[in-house]
C-alpha cells in the first residue's frame, strides 16, 4: 500500500476531489476535517542534524520510528491496553524533509476489529520560515492488543465514525484488512504465475556482482529500543532494516540513494530487550533508474535458534543534483537464490506498477475498462469494492424523488452524476444478498438485463459476467423490440462483480460492479460495448428479517438518458425497476431446500459458492 499514492485506496473520495489536477508531490497539505476524535494523537518534531543523513535530509528510519510511535499511542489510547505493530502497508515517500523543518504526524484509529485495529497516519511537513505545509505521506498500520498472561485475546470496543472522512476510512478499512490478510498469498501466487524470460542484463559485461552489495549487521535490543512492555518497537526494527538496505543500495552505485517505497510488510513475531537482531540485505535487482533491495531480519537470544521476524522489499533511486533519477549499473545476481530473487524483483516491480495504477488512480480519470488479468485482478476487486464503499459513504446525497417509500437520491460530482435508489424490503439481508449477488438472477426482474452469462469465477468472492442490455432510446425507454425495429443494436458489458459479506455486525453486504476488459471477450460489431464505472448494491439488515437495499450507480453515458428523465421527474423507471426487484426478492425469500435440485436459484447460487 502506497502512502503517498494511497494504495489500497487510502485516497478517499474526498481526497480525490481535493487532489484533482494536483501533482501530489507538489500538493500543499490537505485541509483535514476539524473534529474531535478521541483516538487522535499528534506528534511534532523539529528535524535536527542527529535525525538526518549527510545530505541534511531526515532519515527515513527516524521518520518510521516517529510514525510507529505516534500510531502505537493512538492504538493504545483506543485499546486502553498495550499494543504491538502487526503490519505496515506500502509506503511511498514522495518528498524529502530537511534539517530545520518540522514534521507533523497525526494518527487515529480508523476501525477496530476484534483484537486488531487499523491506524491511519498522515505525515506533513512545515517550513517555519515560509509557513508552508505540505503532505509527505499517508500510512496505514495494523496494531494488535497483546494477549493476556493467560493467552486470551483482548477484544476492542468498536469505533464510531463521525465525519464523512471517518466513515469512508471506516468502511474501506474492512477491505484493506481483507487485502492484508491475503497479501502474502497474493504475492506468492503472482510470483509463481509470472513466466520469466531470459533477461539480457544477465549478459551485460560490466554488471556489478550482487554479492558486492551484501550487508550483514547485528543490533542488540536495549531498553531505549523497546516499549514499556519490553517488546522492540516496530519502528525501531523498520529503522534498522532501512539502515542496512541503504548501505546495500549505496554499494551498488557508490552514491547516497533515496528510499522511494517500502512494500507492505508484516511483523511475523515479537522480539524483546536482550534479543539480538540479525539484519541481512542485498540488492535483488537494478532496473534503469531504480533498484530493489531486500532485507531479512531475524532475532535470537543466547544459544536459541534464529526467529524470522520480518522481511521487506524497498525501492531506491539515486538522484543527480537536479533531482533526476540517475541511470544505475546493472546487477549480476548470485546463482540459485540470487537468481530467483532477481527474477522475483522483476515480478514485484510489475505488481507494484499494476497495483499503483489500479488502486491509486483517480476513478474519474482511469480508462474505465481496465484489462482484467491474473496479475491485477485482486487489485481490481479491491478497487471495485472500495469505490462503491466510498460512494456509499458520501454524506451529500440529495433526495430527488420518492414514491411509495422507494427513494431516489442523486449526487453530483465534478463530471459525474451518481444516483442511489433505496427502499426497505421484507427479505432477510443474507437472502437478498444471495439472490442479488448472482447477477444472472437479474434477468428475472430488470428489463435492462436481457441476458447475463457467467464468464468465470475469480477467487471466492469475485466473478466476471457478460451482460447484454437493450439499447436506450432518447426518451429513456429501453425496448429490445423497438430498438431492433429501428435498427438499433444491443449493448453488452463485461462486469466484475465483487461480493462481500459484512465484516462486523452493522456492516452491509456489498455487491460491487465495474467494467473490465477481457481479451477473450473483445467488443464485437453486433453490440455496443457499454461501460459501468461504479455500481452495485449495499444490503443492510434492519431487524425483523427486513433489509434496506440500496442500489448505486455512477452514471455512465449509457444509463444517463433514462435516469436523467427520472431525476427530472418525467418518468419513474427507477421505481418500477425497484418494485420488480423487491417483488422478485419477496417471492424467493425462503431459503431453498439444499437438495431441491429443481430450484434453479438454489443451484445457481450453490454453483457460484456464495
Ligand atoms: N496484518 C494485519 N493484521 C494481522 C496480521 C497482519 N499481517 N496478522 C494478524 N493480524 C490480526 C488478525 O487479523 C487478528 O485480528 P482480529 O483479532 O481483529 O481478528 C489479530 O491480528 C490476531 O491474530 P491471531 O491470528 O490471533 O494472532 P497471531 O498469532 O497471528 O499474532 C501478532 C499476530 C501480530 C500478534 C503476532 O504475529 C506478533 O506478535 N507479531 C509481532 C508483533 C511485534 O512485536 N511488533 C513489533 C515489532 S517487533
Ligand atoms: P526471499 O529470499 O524469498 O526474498 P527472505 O525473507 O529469505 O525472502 O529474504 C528477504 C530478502 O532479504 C531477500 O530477497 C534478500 O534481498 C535479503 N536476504 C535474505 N537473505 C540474505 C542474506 N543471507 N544476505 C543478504 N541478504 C539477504
Amino acid at each position: 500500500m502506497d502512502f503517498q499514492a494511497s494504495e489500497m485506496s487510502g485516497r478517499t473520495q474526498a481526497d480525490l476531489t481535493k487532489e484533482e489536477g494536483v501533482g501530489e508531490e507538489e500538493e500543499e497539505e490537505d485541509e483535514e476535517e476539524e473534529t474531535v476524535n478521541s483516538t487522535e494523537v499528534k506528534m511534532s518534531q523539529i528535524v535536527m542534524p542527529c535525525h538526518s543523513n549527510h545530505r541534511q535530509e531526515l532519515s527515513v528510519g527516524q521518520l518510521l520510528k516517529w510514525i510507529d510511535c505516534t500510531a502505537c499511542l493512538s492504538a493504545e489510547r483506543h485499546a486502553g491496553y498495550p499494543c504491538v505493530t502487526a503490519s505496515m502497508d506500502d509506503i511511498h515517500f514522495g518528498r524529502t524533509i530537511r534539517v530545520g523543518q518540522v514534521v507533523n504526524i497525526k494518527a487515529k484509529v480508523n476501525r477496530a476489529f476484534n483484537s486488531s485495529m487499523e491506524v491511519g497516519i498522515v505525515v506533513s511537513c512545515e517550513d517555519l520560515f515560509s509557513d508552508r505545509r505540505w503532505r509527505v505521506c499517508r500510512a496505514y498500520a495494523t496494531f494488535v492488543t497483546q494477549r493476556t498472561k493467560t493467552g486470551n485475546k483482548v477484544l476492542l470496543k468498536p469505533i464510531t465514525a463521525h465525519t464523512q472522512q471517518e466513515q469512508v476510512e471506516y468502511s474501506v478499512a474492512a477491505e484493506r484488512r481483507r487485502m492484508r490478510m491475503i497479501h502474502d498469498d497474493i504475492i506468492k501466487d503472482l510470483l509463481s504465475a509470472t513466466s520469466f524470460q531470459q533477461s539480457d542484463s544477465l549478459a551485460v559485461d560490466n554488471a556489478v556482482a550482487a554479492e558486492r552489495t551484501k550487508v550483514e549487521s547485528v543490533e542488540l535490543v536495549l531498553p531505549p529500543h523497546a516499549n514499556h512492555q519490553v517488546n522492540t518497537f516496530g519502528g525501531q526494527i523498520m529503522a534498522w532494516m532501512v539502515n542496512v538496505a541503504t548501505i546495500a543500495a549505496s554499494r551498488l552505485c557508490q552514491a547516497m540513494p533515496t528510499l522511494r517505497t517500502i512494500d507492505m510488510f508484516t511483523f511475523r513475531g515479537p522480539s524483546q530487550v536482550g534479543d539480538r537482531i540479525l539484519l541481512r540485505a542485498i540488492v535483488n535487482n537494478a532496473f534503469k533508474n531504480s533498484m530493489e533491495v531486500g532485507v531479512r531480519a531475524e532475532a535470537y537470544a543466547g544459544e536459541g535458534p534464529n526467529r524470522h521476524i520480518n522481511s521487506a522489499f524497498m525501492t531506491f533511486e539515486v538522484l543527480d543534483e537536479c533531482g533526476t533519477p540517475r541511470t544505475l549499473p546493472r546487477i549480476r545476481p548470485e546463482p540459485l537464490e540470487g537468481r530467483r530473487r532477481y527474477e522475483e524483483a522483476i515480478a514485484r516491480k510489475k505488481i507494484r506498477l499494476d497495483r499503483k495504477y489500479i488502486i491509486s488512480c483517480k476513478q474519474t480519470e482511469v480508462p474505465r475498462s481496465v484489462p482484467c488479468d491474473p496479475r491485477n485482478q485482486v487489485y481490481l476487486s479491491y478497487n471495485n469494492v472500495s469505490a462503491l464503499k466510498t460512494l456509499a459513504a458520501r454524506n451529500n446525497w440529495l433526495l430527488s424523488s420518492e414514491k411509495d417509500k422507494v427513494h431516489l437520491y442523486t449526487l453530483e460530482q465534478k463530471s459525474t452524476l451518481c444516483f442511489r435508489v433505496e427502499a426497505e424490503v421484507d427479505v432477510p439481508a443474507h437472502r437478498a444478498f444471495c439472490l442479488l449477488a448472482e447477477l444472472r438472477n437479474r434477468t428475472n426482474w430488470d428489463k435492462h438485463y436481457k441476458d447475463c452469462e457467467l464468464i468465470r469465477r475469480i477467487g471466492d468472492d469475485d466473478f466476471l459476467y457478460r451482460v447484454v442490455a437493450p439499447s436506450v432510446d432518447h426518451g429513456g425507454n429501453t425496448s429490445p423490440v423497438s430498438a431492433n425495429q429501428r435498427g438499433g443494436i444491443l449493448q453488452d458489458f463485461i462486469l466484475l462483480a465483487s461480493r462481500r459479506k459484512p465484516c462486523c455486525k452493522g456492516d452491509p453486504y456489498i455487491i460491487a460492479l465495474r467494467s473490465v476488459s477481457l481479451p477473450t471477450h473483445p467488443p464485437t460489431e453486433e453490440y455496443n460495448r457499454g461501460e459501468v464505472m461504479c455500481a452495485g448494491f449495499t444490503i443492510l439488515e434492519t431487524g425483523n428479517n427486513m433489509s434496506l437495499i440500496s442500489y448505486y450507480n455512477q452514471a455512465s453515458p449509457e444509463v444517463l438518458p433514462y435516469i436523467s428523465t427520472d431525476i427530472a421527474g418525467l418518468s419513474s423507471s427507477f421505481y418500477h425497476t425497484f418494485c420488480s426487484c423487491s417483488q422478485y426478492l419477496v417471492k424467493n425469500r425462503e431459503e431453498p431446500a439444499p437438495d431441491d435440485a429443481t430450484d434453479s436459484l438454489a443451484s445457481s447460487v450453490q454453483a457460484t459458492h456464495l
